[in-house]
């Protein structure tokens, strides 16, 4: 069963909050137990002191740290997780609910006045804010928190009310209509009195979308760059509470070396890294072998036309074998065997003829020489 231990220096304000409505339902049935510890009850003063005033001047008063580290040292247990409650935390949201709702034991510390001591840190796994907006103290947060987990947890409510809530899937709820068929001259959608579920399953996915795209644009966007995420070879894994792109997985796990001989223990961070699709290499490198392969063309074309140039046979047979090396050594690796094949090939051919015609040019001055001295 899901425990949620709050600690708060204002108990009562969870009365209603927990005696009421599927709180209550979920209490009473077992599926949470939530317990309401005050933090005024850890003071070790004699006058239960819980608060002071900020070291180097300031507004408020601030909560101490004995208190707090006593209830929270009480408290926990070897899987519990410590949430305190903070306008400079993680932004609370329905992601972050359905994360929480497969937690077994949460402490949910509620400030109150100016904070906390900044000490309290140390203790606290998560701080999480429910907006950019500052309260009196935690104990409405704590609530929302517990409130929006608490009905994610099986059995709670029917399993299909949250799949089809608002933020599954980063879409917003589709419109809902109940009796009357018409009110004030407002009728509900045919579709949805039509019994064709299908159909009203799709006109549900379709206004959810509509609804989204025009009240929260930002929704999609995120869904989009998740999406982008997964293309390719890689995955990004991105830490949304500090949007920051946490690690790279390369799923084909490609080797990493760096240039010019630098030791890999010899290198500092590295500022930059630049993934390519593997089929992006492939069109380059056919690119960079065809540009090379109608110059030596041209090349070739010359040293065949001239009778006289030998030298400039063997500078394009050389020129050939360079680029054969570089095929085998840049790009054998990133292109196919059928591909590597034809293009070995055609440089085959364009050896044989230079060859050829270097022996037929050799023939040719043996007959003339043979030729002049029988005259
Ligand atoms: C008045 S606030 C303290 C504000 C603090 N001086 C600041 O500016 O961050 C008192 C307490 O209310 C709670 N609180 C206020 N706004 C909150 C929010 N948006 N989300 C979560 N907790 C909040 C926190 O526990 C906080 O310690």
């Amino acid at each position: 069963m899901m425990k949620f231990k709050v600690l708060t220096l204002f108990p009562n304000m969870f009365e209603g909050f927990l005696t009421e409505s599927i709180m209550k339902r979920a209490i009473d049935e077992g599926k949470v137990k939530i317990s309401i510890n005050n933090i005024r009850d850890y003071s070790t003063d004699k006058h239960k002191k819980v608060d002071d005033t900020p070291y180097g001047g300031g507004s408020g008063m601030l909560l101490m740290c004995e208190p707090v580290f006593e209830a929270v040292n009480d408290l926990k247990r070897k899987n519990t997780k410590v949430i305190m409650m903070s306008p400079d935390g993680v932004k609370f949201d329905q992601k972050k609910a359905y994360e929480l709702s497969k937690e077994k034991d949460i402490i949910l510390i509620c400030g109150h006045y100016e904070g906390f001591d900044e000490r309290i840190n140390s203790i606290v796994d998560e701080k999480i804010s429910i907006g950019d907006y500052v309260l009196t103290g935690g104990e409405i947060p704590s609530m929302v928190i517990m409130d929006s987990v608490t009905r994610l947890l099986p059995g709670v409510i029917k399993e299909e009310s949250h799949i089809n809530d608002s933020f599954n899937d980063n879409l917003l709820d589709y419109p809902q209509y109940t009796k009357p068929r018409e009110y004030n001259g407002m009728k509900v959608p045919d579709v949805l009195l039509s019994g064709d579920h299908e159909k009203i399953k799709e006109w549900r996915k379709e206004e959810a979308l509509k609804k989204t795209k025009k009240e929260r644009p930002d929704l999609i966007e995120e869904k989009n760059e998740t999406e982008r995420k997964k293309i390719g070879n890689y995955t990004l894994m991105q830490d949304d509470s500090k949007k920051k792109i946490d690690s790279i997985n390369i799923n084909d796990a490609y080797n990493f070396k760096p240039k010019n001989r630098v030791k890999k223990d010899e290198l500092g961070s590295i500022s930059k890294i630049i993934l390519v699709e593997p089929s992006f290499i492939e069109t380059i490198a056919k690119k960079n072998i065809n540009k090379k392969l109608n110059v030596l063309l041209k090349q070739v074309a010359i040293v065949i036309n001239d009778e006289t140039d030998d030298e400039g046979a063997e500078y394009v047979l050389g020129e050939i074998a360079r680029l054969e090396n570089m095929i085998i050594s840049n790009y054998e690796k990133y292109l196919s065997t059928e591909y590597i094949k034809l293009i070995k090939n055609k440089l085959l051919m364009l050896k044989e003829e230079i060859k050829y015609k270097q022996m037929m040019r050799v023939q040719t001055v043996n007959y003339g020489n043979e030729k002049g001295r029988s005259l």
